[in-house]
């Protein structure tokens, strides 16, 4: 498997372009199964995630053509299977986004449970019970969750509420909802820019869906989509890493092709740190860091728009740099601190309390071997990599590359000390995600 080596020590200066939202991509990439119809998708990342989701729908029977690289024309007039099997959904648990669309237009769909994730539990109960307040059966079946619409009508409008608020189960039930007969009010919906991105696809394919960013969403069912283009939002957790990428180094960085608005409250918390961020524009962000400044705060992880999961392993390396004590309360998920055993081992000073890790800094961290364990926790290994001291070599970045496109090329663009090393044994062998050897995460 390839592994990072990283020599630690350098600022970071240039200008970096932010790739198009994994996290948008994907369901707007299971939206094209909503219509027989072409459903063009422009900006989407090249990371390992996507081109899961775009081998799941052709294991569908979905067509799908890479004019460019990262655009994906969807068409998916012929679908034969109904069924997102095991071994996909195990590694990526976004594969779970189908089950919403199958069932709306085919009537049918079997989807895995999930199961364990590294980061925690993760359930989908909350996606099952908002189908079936929209009329779906729905059993278990030797791990499989089987759904089907009764008699082959159409799913009902319904009002839905949901308890927590869940992004992949809100687009889920969104999806689902443009082609029930009637309304659907979805309440307590997540507000997160991806859903915002999903809807105004859907809107553009026919859909008639309002109140998206807000937490009460309405869906007036139609008959029928069609085919529609659209570009996916930047990335803003890749916007927040390169904006900390900057901090942790003291350097400086254009951030080009973000959205700031998206990224607000991590901008703020950021400056709050002593960290100098400017918005040159609507797209443009510009970075600078005096390391020697940089002050602990605490931070809490909550549904967008507040500080986001996805933020919390890069933040907790960098408050190993900053002076004073950072609380970080990860109130997401339940077993999302694996990061700080490795930040240990490379010298930082964390101690976890139940769902609050409490970092003292500023410590000087030396290289060291250590072990990604899931997308965003790759992430601070790099960053803490970057200003450790020597080398380190950070194993399994196959759970980076399921997210990030080209990080280490990005940052050698900048000024980093970054290689990729491939495995000798494993190099000719086909990349992690098709063989089914992963853990599923965020
Ligand atoms: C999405 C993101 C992920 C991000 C997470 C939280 C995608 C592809 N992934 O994941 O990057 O970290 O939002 O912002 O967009 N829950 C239940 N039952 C359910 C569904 C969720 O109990 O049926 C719980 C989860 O275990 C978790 C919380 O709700 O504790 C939020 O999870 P959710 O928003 O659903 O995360 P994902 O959509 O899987």
């Amino acid at each position: 498997m390839d592994r990072f080596r990283i020599i630690g020590g350098r600022s970071l200066r240039g200008r970096v372009t932010i790739s198009g939202a994994k996290n948008s991509a994907l369901p707007c990439m299971a939206a094209a199964l909503l219509t027989s119809e072409s459903v063009t998708l422009h900006n989407v990342p090249y990371v390992r995630d996507i081109i899961t989701q775009r081998r799941l729908l052709e294991d569908l029977g979905a067509h799908v053509l890479t004019p460019e690289l990262r655009t994906h024309k969807i068409a998916c007039a012929h679908i034969e299977l109904f069924e997102a099997p095991y071994d996909l959904v195990k590694t990526m648990r976004a594969s779970v986004l189908v089950l919403g669309p199958l069932l709306a237009r085919f009537g049918k769909a079997k989807v895995s449970l999930p199961g364990g994730c590294a980061i925690g539990t993760r359930p989908i109960d909350l996606h099952l019970e908002a189908l079936q307040r929209l009329g779906a059966q729905v059993n278990l079946e030797a791990g499989y969750v089987v759904a089907r619409v009764p008699q082959r009508g159409r799913l009902q409008g319904a009002e839905v509420n949901f308890d927590k608020v869940t992004v992949t189960g809100t687009e889920n039930l969104l999806m689902a909802a443009t082609l029930a007969e009637g309304r659907t009010v979805i309440n307590n919906a997540a507000r997160e820019p991806e859903i915002i991105d999903l809807c105004e696809l859907l809107n553009r394919m026919g859909a008639r869906v309002r109140g998206a960013g807000t937490p009460t969403i309405t869906i007036d069912g139609v008959e029928a989509l069609g085919a529609a283009e659209h570009t996916i939002i930047p990335d803003r957790i890749e916007t927040g890493t390169f904006l900390t990428a900057a901090a942790i180094t003291g350097g400086e960085l254009e951030i080009k092709d973000c959205r700031p608005e998206h990224s607000a409250i991590v901008i703020a918390k950021l400056r709050e740190v002593g960290v100098e961020i400017e918005e040159i524009n609507q797209s443009t962000l510009h970075v600078r860091c005096c390391a020697d400044d940089l002050c602990a705060r605490d931070v809490v992880t909550e549904p967008h728009p507040r500080f986001p999961t996805d933020m919390q392993a890069q933040y907790m390396a960098l408050m190993t740099q900053t002076r004073g004590t950072a609380r970080i309360t990860e109130t997401i998920f339940e077993n999302r601190f694996m990061h700080a055993s490795e930040l240990q081992r490379m010298g930082a000073r964390i101690r976890i309390e139940g769902h609050m890790a409490v970092v003292e800094g500023p410590t000087p961290l030396m290289g060291a071997r250590v072990q990604a364990s899931d997308l965003r926790a790759s992430a601070s290994l790099v960053l803490a990599g970057l200003v450790a001291a020597g080398e380190t070599i950070i194993e399994r970045v196959y759970h980076i590359d399921r997210g990030y496109e080209k990080i280490e090329a990005k940052l050698r663009a900048v000024g980093a000390e970054i290689e990729r090393v491939r495995d000798s044994v494993t190099a000719n062998l086909p990349p992690p995600a098709e063989v089914g050897a992963l853990q599923t995460e965020a």
